[in-house]
């Protein structure tokens, strides 16, 4: 159904029939779906393009919970599909230089893909999104252990982490684009956390082809909270070859160096002269066979990088990545302190995503905007630590756009 509509240059699109459609969430599925489907036709017999949100079920979790997905539309034609598993963005599609419009993220057709195996494509990661060392932290004198899902460490949130839960979701409509705003209450102890979290996270699609994604927690107990989303970027379109000839710019002097589980080693490591050095734009293949250790280690990058902020708060650059048969790029501006860059050294073909596309080494790569890995065991790194008072606020823009 039509959550919400706005009319552009006069065209009042479906304007009769929005009161109709924009006020019940408990619409059967069947009414959703057809709905959905009205609109779908209809916006592709038109040439205008009006901003846009509405919703229909993507099948039933595990647990019995239903799902839906929520197709966010802005006046450009840009158009995301975000589930309310998982928070995950589904889709992206976006033109090329020459107007094509294609997918530019991995993951599945159906609900099952995502349930059965996903390595995180397009997820909310938390509550620590990243690695925490042998799954233990000491918070307050007391110990904490966490489940070990990437042996021998704790992995982005635990065996079921926000990536797996169904998020409570609403559909908006605001001055500054469409959107969805999730929310999600893990309990106290929930994969061996302390306190109870409540965490929201909204993804606003506006008419600067801006994914803006705001995430907020609060907690009544002092606890690591890392929140970030996994979408794995390929701006040739999804499936379509690897990502090694992307051209890759990240304003950062420094990465955090890791041992050979991707566990930091406590230091930073200046880019100067070695291949994590993207200050300058560079094809991600020029130098991801270099032998250096730390590449050994990721296999390819899957590193942290510190982005130079001098002494700007607040949303900085965080990346620039452009594809150069398309022409399409991406910027990424972010509140936090690093970019964990990961060029999918782990796909090796064995899953099979959207239309069949087979995701192969190195298909996607994530742009992670986060704190640094294992700071609740690191002194030395900012704290992740939130405690009951405080509220956790970040946020991160993908800007998508496309070049000559
Ligand atoms: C993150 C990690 C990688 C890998 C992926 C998921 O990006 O840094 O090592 O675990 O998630 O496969």
């Amino acid at each position: 159904m039509i959550v919400a509509r706005r009319p552009l240059r006069g065209a009042f699109l479906f304007a009769s029939s929005l009161a109709a459609l924009a006020c019940s969430r408990t619409s059967a599925d069947a009414n959703a779906k057809a709905d959905s489907t009205k609109v779908a036709a209809a916006a592709a017999a038109s040439t205008v393009h009006a901003d846009s949100v509405w919703r229909a079920p993507f099948g039933t979790a595990p647990d019995g919970t239903p799902v839906e997905v929520f197709t966010l539309t802005n006046k450009n034609g840009v158009e995301t599909r975000i589930l309310s598993y998982g928070g995950i963005i589904q889709s992206l599609k976006t033109p090329d230089r020459s107007g094509n419009v294609d997918d530019v993220v991995l993951g599945f057709d159906d609900l099952a893909g995502y349930v059965k195996s996903s390595p995180y494509f397009g997820a909310i990661v938390g509550r620590y999104g990243n690695r925490i060392a042998r799954g233990r932290f000491t918070l307050d004198g007391k110990t904490y252990t966490l489940a070990i899902n990437n042996p021998p460490n704790s992995l982005h949130g635990g065996v079921k982490g926000f990536d797996k839960v169904v998020w409570h979701a609403e559909p908006f409509k605001s001055d500054s684009g469409v959107g969805v705003v999730l929310t999600h209450t893990s309990p106290d102890g929930d994969e061996g956390f302390p306190g109870t979290l409540n965490a929201k996270v909204s993804y606003t699609l506006d008419d600067s082809n801006q994914i803006v994604i705001h995430y907020e927690a609060t907690t009544d107990k002092a606890t690591p909270v890392n929140l970030t989303n996994h979408t794995y970027w390929n701006l040739a379109g999804d499936g379509k070859r690897d990502i090694l000839g992307h051209v890759l710019a990240i304003p950062a002097s420094a990465i955090i160096p890791v041992d050979s589980t991707l566990i930091p080693t406590g230091e930073m490591m200046k880019v100067a002269g070695t291949p994590f050095d993207f200050r300058e734009p560079t094809p991600i293949g020029a130098r991801i066979d270099s032998n250096h250790i730390q590449l050994k280690y990721g296999r390819g990058y899957d590193h942290t990088w510190v982005i130079d902020r001098a002494d700007q708060t607040g949303l900085v650059r965080a990346a620039h990545l452009r594809e150069p048969t398309t022409g399409r790029t991406l910027d990424i501006y972010t509140t936090e302190p690093g970019v964990q860059f990961y060029t999918g050294n782990f796909l090796d073909g064995s899953v099979v995503g959207k239309s069949g596309h087979v995701y192969k080494y190195r298909y996607g790569l994530a742009l992670e905007t986060h704190h640094f890995p294992d700071s609740p065991n690191q002194p030395k790194f900012p704290s992740v630590i939130l405690r009951p008072g405080q509220v956790y606020k970040t946020t991160t823009v993908f800007k998508l756009g496309a070049v000559h």
